[in-house]
């Protein structure tokens, strides 16, 4: 089989390398990929939005499937063309992607449903936003309606934190059309933590629970980036609130799709917050996680490619997950200045010497080739993964395969799973 894997994250190339153990799998390639994923699959130079281009590959190379990594080219519709181009393709169409592209539609349905989630009011003009705004209590959360980088949530703590959010997404247009209509929600408090299912349209399984660490310092301190390490499984999680995750959430959200006339194929995840008051839905994504695949594929004892498959054909019902014993730990390196603005080329050293780690896994995700060496491309560099037979042990091998890699302006959390060591 060939496969095709968009996006050139730590996700896809974790996807491509899952992918690749596949016995039915012969040729990978990644779209446009990074210099981990060139090391396993062939690299193609298309971005991951050009969807005509990615089409007319995928025709005249007669791939077998298509695996769509990050979120922009499902709201943009990549599936609705392959579909209509005959090819084989995992992921939403575009309509179904609303539930992550639009966080206002996703809060009407979510209303509709009686899923529990934070409480919101939703604008399209700024005046009226600011007047909302003076009857508050702080802090609240102010959401862009549109995909803004995963930056478009802003924490407010107080009124003017507030006013000037509210001013630089409606009046100055910081996210473009994706910050024209917003959202003011309740601040929920809790512990954060991300579910994964295969959609078939009418059924569903799910993953291992992992947490992810959005904040770019220890202690959850500083503005959130697109996720600065996982562990899985999340220690928060218990068979309680998978119960309530599987009657109050899943089925509704799907029931509630349905009756939108959209059948969701593809990867539903939920990110969550268990407040004191049980479950509640903080966002719906319509595609894997990231870092969370980083860390949940090393623990998957199963093949994954039928489990796509199944899912596109709407089978999964058929289908059991089987997972490993074993915890992960993904610890993300990011460029000096990310989530702001930072430099790229910068030369990487000591990913041989980390790579030949036992129970370590490094995929690459702002990387390229250049003149020989790898270098940096991106605000998130890298994902270093270990495993270990506990959280313990997995943290002190994912932080000594850190410690080998270097590169200049290189910064990365202390902390990543450190709440989730026992004793
Ligand atoms: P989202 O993109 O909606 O997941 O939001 C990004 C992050 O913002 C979440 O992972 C939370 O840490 C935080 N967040 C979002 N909504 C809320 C909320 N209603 N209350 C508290 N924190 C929130
Ligand atoms: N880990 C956060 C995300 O993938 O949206």
């Amino acid at each position: 089989m060939k496969i095709l894997v968009i996006g050139g994250g730590g996700r896809e190339h974790a996807l491509a390398w899952k992918l690749k153990q596949s016995p039915g799998v012969n040729r990978i390639f990644c779209a446009p990929g990074n210099a981990g994923t060139a090391q396993i699959a062939e690299n193609v130079a298309i971005p991951a939005t050009d969807l005509p281009a990615l089409a007319r590959f995928a025709k005249g190379t007669h791939l077998d499937l298509t695996v769509v990594g990050p979120d922009d080219p499902l709201a943009a519709g990549i599936v609705d063309l392959f579909v209509a181009e005959k090819l084989r393709v995992f992921g939403p169409t575009k309509s179904a992607a609303r539930i992550e592209s639009s966080k206002i539609f996703a809060k009407e349905l979510m209303r509709a449903q009686k899923i529990p989630t934070a409480k919101a009011s939703t604008f399209s003009d700024s005046d009226e936003a600011l007047r909302y705004c003076e009857q508050l209590q702080f802090p609240v959360v102010i959401k862009a309606d549109g995909l803004a980088l995963g930056k478009g949530v802003i924490v407010a703590p107080d009124s003017a934190t507030a006013r000037s959010t509210i001013d630089s997404m409606m009046n100055e247009g910081r996210f473009g059309e994706a910050g024209r209509r917003i959202l003011i929600e309740e601040f929920l408090r809790g512990s954060e933590c991300s579910l994964h299912a295969l959609v078939d349209g009418k059924n569903y399984r799910l993953l291992e629970s992992a947490r992810d660490h959005k904040r770019v310092f220890d202690g959850d301190k500083g503005p959130n980036t697109g996720g600065m390490g996982a562990f899985s499984p999340a220690n928060n999680w218990t068979p309680d609130l998978q119960s309530q995750l599987e009657e109050e959430i899943m089925p509704p959200v799907l029931r509630g799709l349905l009756k939108e006339g959209v059948t969701f194929r593809g990867l539903l995840y939920p990110g969550l917050m268990i407040t004191s008051d049980g479950l509640h839905v903080l966002e719906f994504n319509c595609r894997f996680g990231d870092p969370e695949t980083q860390a949940i594929l090393p623990r998957m004892k199963s093949d994954l490619l039928p489990l796509l498959e199944a899912t596109i054909d709407g089978k999964i019902d058929n289908c059991t997950i089987e997972w490993d014993e074993c915890v992960t730990v993904t610890i993300v390196l990011a460029s000096g200045g990310y989530p702001g603005k930072y430099e790229t080329g910068k030369p990487i050293s000591g990913l041989d010497k980390a790579t030949k780690l036992n129970d370590v896994q490094i995929f690459h995700a702002g990387t390229r080739r250049a003149d020989g060496e790898i270098v940096t491309a991106g605000g998130r560099v890298l994902a270093v993964t270990a495993l270990g037979s506990t959280m313990e042990s997995a943290r002190i091998r994912a932080y000594e395969a850190v410690s080998a890699i270097h590169f200049d302006g290189c910064h990365y959390r202390r902390d990543i799973a450190l709440g989730a060591v026992s004793g």
